[in-house]
């Protein structure tokens, strides 16, 4: 299957309209099925600030540990670390995040709103983009089968000015934020014509810096020299730890550290549910190579945090790289694996090569050496790095967007299913009794204590059978028992034995096919299917 438009299961090109309509039911189901909260809600909310629900935190715990298997427990040279939230001061200063970590901002003067100049750049791109789009979609609807959308793009005279005008504005603007010129860019927008999306007007301010680090203090004395961050990544963590694992764990080059942590940021443009979070959680890794093989690495992890993604079975073409040509002046190399999010392609996971940027700087900051004995080359250096760095958050909101799906039964009636892959699922089976009575709920009761030790599962036995199905279809678990009379009765009235006595029905969540299983089956029968 396609990544397409799921709700509705349109086998079109997803336009504007029902893309926003289909994010504000990801949104809406993600809060009625007890997967995402705004957070302090009784207080009306806290802006991009989002609490997970009883069923988002199963399965935020499952993406976390898909990842760590992945990345640690499959890889005897990476390994693993928890470090503090509070760093040290200085820390900041060494890694640039200070000096650097801005986002350049403008305010419309009528409608007094503050916005990204670089989104709202970004966003009069994406809208050509979008013209784009829907060239090809009128072109596919006329072509049918045979649209070659590679030749249309690279032929159609609109395309192809649209197109013009994309690389224009990508070309200037990447030269006014490498220049850091803040005027370039407020007159980028007077250019482009790009008004407030509120007021309608072009009444901007100039731009400025805002840095995007949440500061607080430490202690009892107020003053500046006790101005701590909370941390905007979890990397720093991992350099300044570098040399207290590389010698505890007597670790060789190449090798790895993994960490799972909360990160903060300010930010301005915090919008598109848990995209854009101001607390969020990312999941880096920072791998050590000798210098001159960074490349090679870089390549490497470019690979395999693909496949990653895709070992989730979600289609390939939902995901595509974005490999940047303008560096950060630490970096040598860098990409983007992009997501085609209900919004549009957009940045899920970075893969970097940071050179040895970060370990020489910390190693001038704190006057501490930094380096590695090479018993091989009998040298010493500075690692290299190549950094990958993923958000659970937009990790979850990939995966939960493209799971939801409304569809059309044959009988014309519609069911709301989360596809969920299996071994992300909340709930791995739930167990369901046809009926409150004549001992199946204690039959019931009891499969699901023989399960439970193995995986999360739930016990419904309210409401027909039908709905009970929908409800777990909802919240995506792959598969429900269902218990019934010939669970439990081995004879008929006759006395004539009962060949499914012993045996429960287990339904698939999304071919909604039955099969008979044998109880004693059903633990072997579940691991193996998950
Ligand atoms: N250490 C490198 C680093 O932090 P980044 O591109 O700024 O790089 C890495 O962030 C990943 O963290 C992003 O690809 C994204 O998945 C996630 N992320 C960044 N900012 C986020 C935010 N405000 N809300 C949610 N996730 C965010």
């Amino acid at each position: 299957m396609a990544c397409q438009a799921r709700i509705g299961r349109s086998e079109n090109t997803e336009t504007m309209a029902n893309q926003d309509e289909f994010f504000k039911k990801v949104v809406a189901h993600a809060k009625e099925y007890g997967f995402i909260f705004p957070s302090s809600e009784i207080y009306d909310g806290l802006a991009a600030v989002y609490d997970y629900g009883q069923l988002g935190v199963e399965l935020k715990n499952n993406i976390k540990q898909a990842w760590w298997k992945a990345m640690v427990q499959m890889h005897e040279n990476i390994v693993g670390l928890d470090s503090a939230i509070f760093m040290h001061p200085r820390i900041w200063k060494a890694s640039g995040h200070v000096d650097a970590f801005n986002d350049p901002l403008i305010d419309n003067k009528d409608s007094k709103k503050r916005y990204r100049a670089d989104v709202l750049i970004e966003d009069h791109i994406a809208k050509i983009e979008e013209k784009i789009e829907k060239e090809c979609e009128k072109a596919h609807k006329r072509f049918g089968e045979s649209f070659d959308r590679q030749q249309f793009v690279t032929t159609n005279a609109r395309v192809l000015e649209h197109q013009k005008q994309i690389d224009e504005i990508h070309e200037r603007y990447a030269e006014l934020m490498n220049a850091n010129d803040l005027d370039g860019l407020k007159q980028l927008i007077l250019d482009l014509g790009i008004v407030c999306p509120i007021s309608g007007t072009r009444n901007w301010t100039d731009v400025r810096q805002f840095n995007l680090m949440f500061a607080t203090k430490m202690g009892s004395v107020i003053d500046d020299s006790d101005t701590l961050y909370l941390r905007p990544e979890t990397a720093q963590g991992i350099f300044v730890n570098f040399l207290n694992v590389q010698k505890s764990g007597r670790m060789k080059i190449p090798f790895g550290i993994a960490q799972i942590g909360k990160a903060f940021r300010n930010e301005i443009v915090a919008r598109q549910f848990i995209f854009r979070m101001r607390e969020f959680e990312q999941m880096e890794m920072q791998f050590f190579v000798r210098p001159g093989t960074e490349l090679e690495w870089f390549k490497h992890w470019k690979e395999e945090r693909l496949q990653w993604h895709l070992s989730f079975g979600i289609p390939a073409d939902c995901y595509r790289y974005h490999d940047h040509e303008k560096l950060a002046h630490y970096a040598n190399a860098a990409t983007d694996i992009e997501f085609r999010f209900p919004f549009g392609f957009k940045e899920l996971e970075g893969i970097h090569s940071r050179t040895d940027f970060d370990l020489s700087r910390h190693s001038e900051f704190s006057g501490k050496k930094l380096q590695y004995f090479d018993p091989e080359l009998n040298e010493s250096y500075t690692p290299y790095v190549i950094e990958t760095s993923i958000g659970v958050d937009r990790t979850f909101l990939a995966i939960f967007s493209h799971a939801l799906k409304e569809e059309t039964l044959e009988d014309g009636s519609t069911r709301t299913v989360l596809s969920l892959p299996n071994k992300l699922a909340p709930y791995k089976a739930a167990v369901l009794p046809l009926v409150k009575k004549d001992g199946l709920p204690e039959k019931a009761r009891e499969i699901q204590h023989l399960l439970m030790p193995d995986m999360m599962m739930q016990y419904d036995e309210k409401d027909a059978i039908g709905r009970r199905y929908r409800r777990q279809d909802a919240i995506g678990t792959p598969f429900c028992i269902t218990v019934d009379n010939d669970s439990i009765v081995d004879r008929d009235a006759e006395g004539r034995a009962n060949d499914n006595y012993g045996t429960v029905t287990v339904r698939h969540r999304d071919t909604m096919q039955q099969e008979r299983v044998s109880i004693d089956q059903l633990p072997a029968y579940l691991k193996a299917k998950l």
